[in-house]
């Protein structure tokens, strides 16, 4: 097989050693625009976990790769004014040129050609080829060539930087953020040989621009950055080595994914590898391992198609299928963490004390979770969760283990909720005339036995024609009161929960069937008629509300008056307003659902004016020590619907207006929405609000371990979590997921003691256990 790798990078060249070394009968060429030493960049980092792949595919150059490798464990922030490291995270960093080298002294040995200084302008100019590899980096000239066989889709992000050299050696991957007039600089450094050191300074665009670094020449962004950064600097100078590139340097990420990898010339196979398939912000470095991890990946199903001819379209489709998966996933993760970056200054730098700062940064690409740091760092996290333990009120001891982020107190005026656990809003569909009965007495009172912070009911309707379906819970009449105070008294009087009330109006959802009879489906007999901003049906052929007149206003604003001042009654904590999911409050706040022309359509404002007027007739009558949330949906998932920006917008409103908390869910809103669901997909809607508009935030959707809680409330993205499904699976989620964790020291209901004790030892036996040894063949 004749095969040409168009570009010699990490991706070309470890391909076409693999190759030659598996079949050394194959003729390997790469070509290469530099001369052998040349080489933009200084130093790239990669994991244990990509060398031990390298180690089984070529040893020779996996040790040389080794022998050269700079080590280090440590992470240390330099923010306001404090120096704080951990330690246990592993990285190893090797020189760019020096790995180019290890790589290309391989390929001469085996006997792959290496051509340099020539600039390849197409895939024509090698006809001969059976496969050629464009490996010819971000901007590849091959892949753009045939732009709509691989359907590349370039990102350009929105912050710039700069990547430079210093002769400062560090002995932790260090991070420096610095605050000028303009916003907040962000250096990330690591040492890769005896020498040298990287250090890429990163920024906003508006701050790129405010200090005019544009016009700047590299040696002028240099002094810049050197006086930037003096003190982690500390007398050293910084330099470039990206002489080729014109003008300022200071660079924009593009982030890219190609819809197709590979492509029939009418000659030759052609194949995208590395950079030129895709890339990986280097907030998480790893486009040399998605790079080495490729060329693996390709030679590997050679080895399984065949060395033939013939075997490539095969082997070809395999391998974009292998690869596609592993590199989506590499990618969501460093997405996460360049926007962590993109955001930082904004979001997290003013707002964060250093030590949450420092753990929001170790967990940006949530694949680092809170028990993942106990592993990596155990004093360190220990120490976090004692200073976290302190800041929520406790006095935890000077040494060991204080209560993780999840099981600390969270106060919320004259409320203190025990742990940041919530049972989130659940309809049961089970009541008659709105009215609670045993099951919701025994459904909700077992799971505030079950050791939750805040138990919340059902959305409770503020009339009877304000229902989803007709088993949905009312509270518009004394009646209705006395089952609230019952459950609030048998929750209060055993366990120390919070109960919540979320109070709600169907709009144009309301009449429908209960949900195992058929959701959102409008009712055979009886519905009754529906309202909602504008007159449009939710499904179509569903019954058309009216659209709200004033005097549809005063009548719901009236009736959440009432059941506001019967909630008092009931003696719940907190009551939480529904401004979600498509009911008639969200309809209001939607742009898809919302099309009216007078004060209530158009702009927020607008659209935020009846269920603001709504939130601030309840807050007038709610109790001043009591909390008040709102949940919004935060994303409708839909084109022409709010997104994320929008939420914080309404978020910061109701905050104006007296809100406590804000319930940061999404969807819901349009049947023609495409919500990404994911571990913690809605979390990141609960960060902004938090963070950006300074409000305390409950995030739910997707959280089902012990875990996801301490990570996103230890990080600052929430302040609560709420747990919907997994409850309905175990109403003692939190009493079981806490001793999952290995805490002993919760409290169990006194009744349930000896449970508690069998049920840690069977979890320390299992743990204990030898595991299954998996069959050494599938036949
Ligand atoms: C600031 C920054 C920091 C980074 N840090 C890390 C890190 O810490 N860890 C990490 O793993 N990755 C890091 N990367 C990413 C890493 O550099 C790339 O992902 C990796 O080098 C991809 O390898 P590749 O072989 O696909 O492409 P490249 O390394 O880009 O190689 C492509 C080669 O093709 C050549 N070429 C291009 N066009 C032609 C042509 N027409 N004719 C001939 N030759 C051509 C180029 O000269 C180049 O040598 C970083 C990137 C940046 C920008
Ligand atoms: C059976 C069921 C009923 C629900 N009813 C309500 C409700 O009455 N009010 C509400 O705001 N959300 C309701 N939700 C949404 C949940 O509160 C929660 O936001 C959602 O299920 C995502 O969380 P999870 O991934 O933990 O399940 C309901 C969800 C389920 C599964």
């Amino acid at each position: 097989m004749r095969i040409v790798c168009i570009g010699g990078g990490p991706a070309g060249l470890y391909f076409g050693l693999l190759m030659k070394k598996l079949h050394p009968s194959h003729d390997v060429a790469v070509i290469e625009r530099n001369r052998p030493y040349d080489t933009f960049g200084w130093g790239v980092v990669f994991s244990d976990a990509t060398m031990e792949n390298m180690r089984v595919w070529d040893p020779k150059t996996a040790a040389e790769i080794e022998s050269a490798f700079n080590h280090w464990d440590d992470i240390e922030l330099y923010f306001k004014g404090r120096r704080q490291r951990t330690t246990g995270h592993g990285f190893v960093g090797i020189g760019r040129r020096k790995l180019l080298n290890i790589l290309q002294a391989r390929c001469e040995e085996l006997g792959v050609e290496l051509v340099f200084e020539r600039e390849v302008e197409s895939d024509l100019e090698f006809p001969d080829a059976d496969l050629i590899v464009a490996c010819d980096g971000v901007a590849s000239k091959v892949r753009n060539r045939y732009a709509d066989a691989f359907a590349p889709d370039m990102l350009t992000r929105p912050n710039r930087y700069i990547w430079l050299g210093t002769k400062k050696l560090y002995d932790a991957f260090t991070f420096d953020f610095r605050k000028t007039e303009h916003g907040w600089f962000q250096a990330h450094i690591y040492k890769f040989d005896e020498t040298t050191s990287t250090f890429i300074v990163e920024t906003t665009e508006a701050a790129y621009h405010a200090h005019g670094l544009g016009e700047f020449s590299q040696e002028q962004s240099i002094a810049f950055c050197e006086k930037l950064f003096a003190e982690v600097l500390d007398g050293a100078s910084l330099m470039t080595n990206a002489r080729h590139l014109r003008g300022s340097a200071w660079l924009n990420f593009n982030r890219l994914i190609c819809g197709k990898w590979s492509h029939f010339n009418g000659r030759s196979h052609v194949v995208l590898m590395g950079d030129a398939a895709h890339t990986a912000h280097f907030a998480i470095g790893s486009g040399t391992k998605l790079a080495f991890e490729d060329a693996i990946e390709l030679a590997r199903q050679f080895e399984h198609f065949g060395h033939q001819t013939d075997a490539i379209p095969k082997v070809l489709e395999a391998y974009e299928e292998v690869r596609r998966v592993d590199v989506a996933r590499i990618q969501n993760a460093a997405r996460n963490a360049m926007e962590w970056f993109e955001v930082a200054g904004r979001r997290y730098a003013d707002a964060l004390e250093p030590e949450q700062f420092m753990y929001s940064m170790l967990t940006r690409s949530q694949r680092i979770s809170h028990e993942n740091l106990r592993l990596r760092d155990k004093t360190w996290l220990e120490g976090y969760e004692r200073w976290f333990a302190r800041r929520a009120g406790l006095a935890p001891p000077a040494e060991g283990r204080a209560p993780p982020p999840m099981l600390t107190p969270h106060v919320m005026r004259g409320v203190t909720v025990p742990n940041r656990i919530v049972v989130s809003p659940m309809a049961m569909y089970s009541a008659r005339d709105g009215l609670i009965n045993d099951f919701h007495l025994v459904h909700l009172g077992a799971r505030a036995l079950g050791g939750a912070g805040l138990v919340f009911g059902e959305m409770t309707c503020v009339s009877a024609d304000a229902r989803i379906t007709p088993g949905c819970l009312g509270l518009w009449n004394e009646a209705q009161v006395e089952g609230w105070k019952r459950l609030v008294a048998f929750i209060h009087g055993n366990s120390p929960a919070k109960v919540g009330l979320q109070l709600g109006h169907a709009g144009r959802k309301g009449a429908t069937k209960v949900a195992w009879e058929g959701i959102d489906q409008p009712l055979d007999h009886g519905a009754w008629p529906l309202i909602s901003a504008s007159a449009l049906p939710y499904l179509p052929g569903g019954q058309t509300p009216r659209a709200m007149t004033r005097d549809d206003m005063e009548k719901v604003k009236s009736d959440f008056i009432r059941a506001t001042r019967l909630a008092i009654e009931t003696g719940v904590d907190l009551i939480e307003l529904h401004c979600a999911h498509g009911y008639l409050l969200s309809s209001f706040l939607s742009p898809i659902t919302n099309l009216r022309d007078d004060a209530h359509g158009g702009g927020h404002e607008n659209r935020a004016r009846f269920p603001l007027e709504v939130f601030r007739a309840m807050r007038a009558v709610w109790p001043d020590d009591k909390p008040m949330s709102v949940r919004l949906s935060c994303h409708d998932w839909a084109d022409g619907g709010n997104t994320a920006e929008d939420a914080a917008i309404f978020a910061a409103m109701f905050k104006a207006a007296g809100a406590d908390l804000i319930d940061c869910s999404s969807g819901q809103v349009t049947t023609d929405d495409h919500p990404v669901y994911g571990r913690m997909y809605q979390t990141p809607f609960s960060d902004k609000i938090r963070n950006e508009i300074g409000v305390a935030t409950i995030a739910v959707g997707a959280i089902s371990e012990a875990d996801h809680a301490n990570s996103i409330i230890a990080a600052g993205r929430a302040d609560l979590c709420a747990i919907a499904r997994p409850h309905l699976a175990d109403p003692a989620w939190t009493l079981h997921e806490a001793a999952r964790i290995g805490l002993t020291d919760v409290a169990w209901p006194k009744q349930y003691l000896s449970g508690k004790s069998q049920y840690e030892t069977n979890l320390a036996r299992a743990a204990a256990a030898p595991q299954p040894i998996a069959p050494s063949s599938s036949s």
